[in-house]
């Protein structure tokens, strides 16, 4: 069950109402429940106990929310994370993560970033080309060091998903040709400064059928039985992440079932594995509150004009995604169909298109699925302060990102002398 659920008419994060949140932080507002955040890596412990791999290793993919909170939260758990830049390294670092349980992806690693990433002692570098391997080795090289590499192969295999978060086709800048991860493994095992420990693929985002991550799966264990046969062993296998979740009405496995193909085609293999899952998460496990300043009547369309705009939560205009909006106190009259956008100097500022809500001005609407690439891609663009985050945990609230201050946004900056 959720944790955002109405109670006595007005929507509530666990034991705590919405509206009183907005009255004490403000809009607009991310909030995020724990007990959320702590069912779902729960759902990937227990799909994996079942199946005998408890020994598995769930790296949160912070790029999905980096927020210190959501850190540490799973820091807490046990998690290892999932990171793509030295700025990722530190905040993991500094949320009480565990470096040894970290692995670095990403296709444009610098050589300052490998080098933070070599001397906090992070479990594994997931190699992105033959290049990186070289750089790797170098800056290894002149730390006295071996660094920990696994390659991230690109299966050639389609998700199914939204073309901008598909990476595992032949035509992504992601991960090493498939042809290519042999001779790449030969070359690396000869490297002195480099030691071989896994081998890693991710196909895409919010998947939803289970099967394209079986069959990359599956793909991959055809990859590590060859390296074997040349005396090349593994420590781990790493799938990624990827797991979708309901934004809308999609059908969405739980998170054990949706494993199962990716489990089964890995079965028999004694390698530990890892699991590098973002949105699945996080993303039903945090909402972004927002206030109706002005309501426009057009000639053809209504407007609800919110106090949230596309550089609080890009996803609906970047990818043309859905998000629910729902009134924090609903109305019982009749509604009417609502453009809700933002307040920022573009068309393509938009929340939701022709949501049926029955508003006034000053109401509060909940826009769900958030958690997940909302916050962490927010931008100032217009000079908006970026939106106030807090987490809820049972009746209690903390703030764990105050609001910027317009003052912060060009503090920066300098006029010309
Ligand atoms: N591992 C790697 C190497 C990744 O590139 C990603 C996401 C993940 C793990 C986590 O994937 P997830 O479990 O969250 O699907 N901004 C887009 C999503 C971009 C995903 C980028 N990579 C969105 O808002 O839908």
């Amino acid at each position: 069950m959720s944790a955002f659920r109405y109670e006595n008419g007005s929507l509530m994060a666990e034991d705590v109402s919405l509206a009183d949140i907005a009255s004490r932080f403000g809009t607009p507002c991310y909030v995020y429940s724990r007990a959320m955040l702590e069912k779902a890596y729960q759902a990937y412990r227990d799909a994996l106990t079942a199946v005998n791999r408890s020994d598995a290793l769930v790296c949160y993919a912070v790029k999905a929310n980096s927020n210190l909170a959501i850190l540490n939260v799973f820091a807490r758990l046990g998690a290892g994370f999932d990171i793509v830049s030295g700025g990722e390294l530190a905040r993991v670092l500094a949320a009480g993560g565990d470096a040894g349980k970290v692995v670095f992806s990403g296709v444009g690693k610098k050589p300052d970033e490998m080098r933070a990433a070599l001397e906090a002692g992070i479990f594994c570098f997931n190699i992105e080309s033959a290049s990186e391997l070289e750089h790797l080795n170098r800056v290894a090289g002149e730390l006295g060091k071996k660094a920990p590499v696994s390659f991230r192969v690109n299966p050639n295999v389609d998700p199914k998903t939204h073309p901008y978060i598909s990476t595992g086709l032949k035509t992504s800048k992601f991960g090493i040709a498939f042809d290519q991860a042999l001779p790449l493994y030969r070359k690396a095992a000869s490297l002195p400064h480099i030691a071989i420990k896994g081998i890693d693929c991710h196909i895409g985002s919010q998947l939803l059928d289970p099967a394209p991550a079986g069959e990359a799966a599956a793909k991959l264990m055809g990859l590590v039985e060859a390296l074997e046969a040349e005396g090349i062993k593994l420590h781990h296998i790493d799938v990624g992440g990827g797991m979708g979740i309901r934004y809308r009405d999609e059908s969405v496995l739980p998170t054990a079932d949706y494993l199962a193909p990716l489990l089964k085609a890995l079965e028999g293999r004694h390698e530990q594995l890892l699991f590098e899952p973002g949105r699945s998460l996080v993303g039903n496990a945090g909402l972004l509150l927002t206030k109706v300043e002005i309501l426009k009547h057009g000639e053809e369309r209504n407007f609800a004009v919110v106090d949230a705009a596309m550089n609080d939560l890009a996803r609906p205009a970047l990818y043309d995604a859905w998000h629910d909006i729902a009134p924090v106190t609903p109305r019982a009259d009749d509604g009417a169909s609502y453009e809700i956008v933002g307040p920022i100097c573009e068309s393509g500022d938009f929340l939701g298109h022709g949501r049926h809500l029955t508003l006034a001005e000053g109401d509060l609407l909940a826009i769900h699925s958030a958690g997940a690439y909302g916050m962490a891609m927010s931008s100032n663009y217009n000079t908006r302060p970026r939106a106030a985050e807090v987490m809820v945990d049972g009746s209690q609230v903390h703030l764990v990102r105050r609001r910027e201050t317009v003052a912060e946004l060009y503090a920066l900056e300098a006029p010309l002398p």
